[in-house]
């Protein structure tokens, strides 16, 4: 199910982005009010033409670090027009079939992009919407793509928080429980980053005790901690 009304066309080799309004729509038009009076806002309940410069100047960012990502092309009447990435999402990809060694490619892109978020503290280097409908493989290469969600007041390892929670709650959606374990072991031994997954870890297992009546995301999000926390008890345990 779509989370916003965007519309996205192919034109030959060019992606051309309509924004729209996020889903629910009462509550996006609600947040957005907010915004404009003044109380921040995360990214996704920014107007339209907001939500289309964040997205421009985000691409532009990431081709600066050389970072792979759609050539923006021209805007025209509020569109984005970005150049054509051949190749399938990861989401297509692995609803064929998982493939570990991609899954390992992704957790080595994350962690070496992270590296430059932290470094030059540039937090939106950080891809918060990282589902794997918005990774494409191309070329033996991953690229980026839709880079409308953050939170503008938030420091980079928040940023960098918000992005690998969401990347491994993509994953377990595809990969299922039982190869949960074995994705989540991948991605200990190559994220560096221990203080962003120990942030996240001691957050969520302390939100657990309050997590009566929790939401299906809350709940999948202290499922995951868990099973962090396992898989790290497990490595010193050898
Ligand atoms: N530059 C591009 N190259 C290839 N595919 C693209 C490109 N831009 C968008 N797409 C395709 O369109 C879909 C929706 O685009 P996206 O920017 O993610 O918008 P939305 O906000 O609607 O999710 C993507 O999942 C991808 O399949
Ligand atoms: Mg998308």
């Amino acid at each position: 199910m779509p989370t916003s009304n965007n519309s996205v066309r192919q034109m030959g080799g060019i992606y051309i982005k309509k924004y729209g309004s996020k889903k629910p729509i009462g509550k996006y038009y609600f947040r957005l009010m907010l915004g404009i009076i003044g109380i921040k806002q995360p990214i996704e309940y920014y107007g339209k033409n907001k939500r289309l410069e964040f997205e421009r100047n985000t691409l532009q960012l990431w081709k600066s670090y050389c970072l792979n990502v759609p050539n923006v092309i021209q805007v025209k009447k509020s569109e984005l027009y970005l150049s054509a990435i051949k190749g399938e999402t990861c989401a297509e990809i692995f609803n064929k079939s998982i493939d570990f060694d991609l899954i390992l490619k992704i957790f080595i892109d994350v962690n070496n992009r992270h590296e430059l978020a932290i470094k030059f503290n540039e937090p939106t280097l950080c891809h918060v919407d990282a589902n794997l409908g918005n990774i494409l493989y191309s070329d033996n290469k991953l690229f980026h793509i839709d880079f409308e969600m953050g939170r503008e007041y938030e420091a980079v390892n928040v940023w960098a928080e918000r992005e690998i929670t969401k990347l491994l709650i993509s994953l377990s959606g595809v990969v299922g429980i039982n190869s949960m374990k074995r994705v989540v072991s991948i991605f200990l031994n190559t994220y560096t980053h221990t203080s962003i997954v120990r942030r996240f870890i001691n957050q969520k297992i302390s939100e657990q005790s309050v997590s009566n009546g929790a939401n299906e995301t809350k709940y999948r999000l202290i499922n995951l901690a868990l099973d962090m926390k396992e898989c790290m008890v497990a490595s010193y345990d050898d």
